[in-house]
């Protein structure tokens, strides 16, 4: 959050801790190897993690730098349930405000992205900067010299509420809280390693969407760390070989273990007899696709690494899934339901014929993806298979019962671990 000085006037609009647990609300025995059903529908909860989470000491992703690329460029995004602005000021500089007017609090921004000298309010026309600081008032004289503002009033001391601002990887992060560690420190060194190795070129925007998933949000942050599920719910990536738990790979939790990267390597492929007598029921037969191009991929590293998805805790996820690269992120829009947004990237460097494999293999993942609409489904079963059991929990055992990083196996959900450790850590369960 603003500091004192430098913003003196904004009210304190972030509230203090007050959002409470349930009464009855007790962590089960067993640390993070169990999950109560109740943190997937409680409302109580789900209040608490706006106010500890979302408003916390915590670094959000906003959106790509490249969708505020251009000096006047405003992009509007979510952190939490709060509507926030990304602008580019004239300077060059990356701002991040709430989406409120300081008159009565109507969203200013209404479109997705635009490119303006200013931002007007469109409910009584006071206009803002580009870096939130109120320009000028509508009649605030009043008229042939009547009415208007009070003597003392100080358009200075009101202003769009502003959020501390990093930028990534091209990507925008932002935080409410004065207390949040520099981005450098909450990311840790292993998950900037890998985001440089995916993330850091000459980023291309391919194409946008998002989705309306039915289930809480933590059950897709849990869903993205589950390499468990991959190859057993995703059949066709077993059967086209395209991630397997036989191929080489393995989990890599962040320090703090909040965040993760899951990774294989299609190349080392052995296909293990395991897979037919776990009941894999599509390793059981040979298929063949219509369209053989949508598998078609080039190594774009020297690692080996084919598949890969990334976390930064809470919402932000990364994957490139042979050449598909995207990132996604999840907003909560009430206890059980949640958007998911997907951007598809390339690279600037990419040639025509790279970039138009890209685009193939989009549909691989995505809203209508051959893979992803699994995931918006199976959550939405977890949803409703847990909603009438909040006293009961999940059994979380695979690969151990601790958070720790495993490089040679996925058969684990050790990252899924890693998320509600550093989610127990914050929210004080
Ligand atoms: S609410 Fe924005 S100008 Fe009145
Ligand atoms: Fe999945």
């Amino acid at each position: 959050m603003h500091s004192a000085h430098t913003c003196p006037a904004v009210a304190p609009s972030i509230p203090s801790a007050k959002a409470q647990p349930p009464e009855d609300f007790r962590w089960p025995e067993g640390g993070v190897s169990r999950v109560p059903f109740q943190v997937f529908s409680d409302p109580a909860i789900y209040a608490m993690e706006q106010e500890r989470i979302f408003r916390g000491p915590v670094w959000h992703y906003l959106c790509m730098e490249l969708e505020v690329g251009k000096r006047g460029d405003i992009k509007t995004t979510w952190l939490g349930e709060t509507p926030i602005i990304v602008t580019r000021d004239a300077d060059g500089i990356v701002h991040a405000m709430i989406n409120r007017c300081a008159h009565k609090g109507a969203l200013v921004c209404l479109k997705d992205r635009d490119n303006r000298e200013s931002l007007t309010c469109v409910y009584h026309a006071w206009n803002y900067g580009l870096d939130g600081r109120l320009k000028t008032v509508a009649f605030q004289n009043g008229l042939r010299g009547k009415g208007g503002m009070p003597e003392d009033f100080d358009p200075s001391r009101h202003r769009l509420e502003p959020l501390r601002v990093e930028v990534y990887c091209g990507m925008v992060f932002g935080t409410y809280s004065a207390e949040t560690e520099p981005l450098h420190d909450f990311l840790g060194d292993s998950t900037r390693a890998f985001m440089e190795r995916n993330m850091k070129h000459p980023l291309k925007i391919l194409g946008v969407h998002s989705q309306m998933i039915h289930n809480n949000w933590k059950l897709y942050a849990e869903n993205v760390r589950d390499s468990y599920h991959a190859t057993l719910l995703h059949t066709f990536y077993t059967t086209f070989k395209v991630n397997r738990l036989d191929m080489d790979g393995g989990i890599v939790l962040s320090d703090k273990k909040w965040h993760h990267i899951s990774y294989s390597k299609r190349a080392t492929l052995q296909a293990a007899a395991e897979y037919k007598e776990a009941n894999v029921h599509s390793a059981k037969f040979d298929s063949d696709l219509e369209g053989p191009e949508l598998l078609k991929a080039w190594e774009g590293f020297d690692d080996g690494i084919t598949h890969s998805i990334q976390t930064v805790f809470p919402t932000l996820v990364m994957q490139l899934t042979l050449n598909s690269l995207a990132v996604r992120f999840f907003v909560p829009r009430g206890v059980d339901k949640t958007e998911l947004f997907w951007v598809f990237l390339g690279y600037e460097t990419d040639t025509p014929e790279q970039e138009h494999m890209r685009v193939m293999q989009g549909n691989l993942t995505g809203a209508a993806g051959l893979v992803a609409l699994e995931d918006g489904c199976i959550n939405s079963f977890v949803q409703r298979g847990t909603a009438t059991s909040p006293d009961r929990a999940a059994f979380i055992e695979m690969g151990g019962r601790v958070a720790e990083s495993n490089e040679s196996s996925r058969a684990t959900e050790a990252a899924v671990r890693g998320f509600w450790h550093g989610y127990r850590n914050i929210m004080g369960f």
